[in-house]
């Protein structure tokens, strides 16, 4: 089983976030609605922004909360302004935690104030979509 948990302040991650689990066929949980799992997940898609220079902190508690009995990998997508992406940060947080993290994330340019303007758009979206499909084996 797949799941996705995603943050997003203004809609760009969420948009990735849907594209994502229409891919694998699952559902996109905000990170603030999540509930625990009830079946254990096999890779669990997290979408996550840059907000000066970090992951949304309601995102990262999450991950704290994480264990490999319930998740087995992580694969990341995100947007940002630039170029940086989540995964470094999402790789230190669950190191020693026994969960792997796929080493490729998808990360694409996010709207932002008069930057990126219409971003994610629908090409990103099709291949963060693109992306959950290679990852999931699907
Ligand atoms: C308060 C704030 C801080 C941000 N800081 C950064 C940053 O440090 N680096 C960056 O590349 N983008 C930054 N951004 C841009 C966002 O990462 C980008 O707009 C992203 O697509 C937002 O995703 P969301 O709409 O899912 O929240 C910032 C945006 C906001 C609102």
């Amino acid at each position: 089983m797949n799941a996705v948990v995603y943050a997003s302040k203004g809609g760009n991650t969420r948009k990735l976030a849907e594209a994502v689990a229409a891919a694998v066929g699952a559902c996109a949980q905000p990170v603030e609605e999540v509930r625990p799992f009830d079946a254990p997940i096999d890779t669990l898609f997290v979408g996550g922004s840059i907000y000066a220079g970090k992951i949304d902190g309601a995102l990262r508690k999450f991950l704290q909360g994480l264990d490999s009995g319930h998740v087995t990998r992580i694969a990341v997508f995100g947007s940002a302004a630039g170029n940086k992406s989540a995964l470094d940060e999402v790789r230190a947080i669950l190191t020693g935690t026994g969960i792997t993290v796929y080493d490729r994330a998808f990360q694409c340019r996010g709207s932002f104030l008069l930057a990126n303007r219409g971003r994610p758009n629908q090409d990103d979206l099709n291949k963060a979509a693109q992306f959950a499909r290679e990852v999931a084996g699907t």
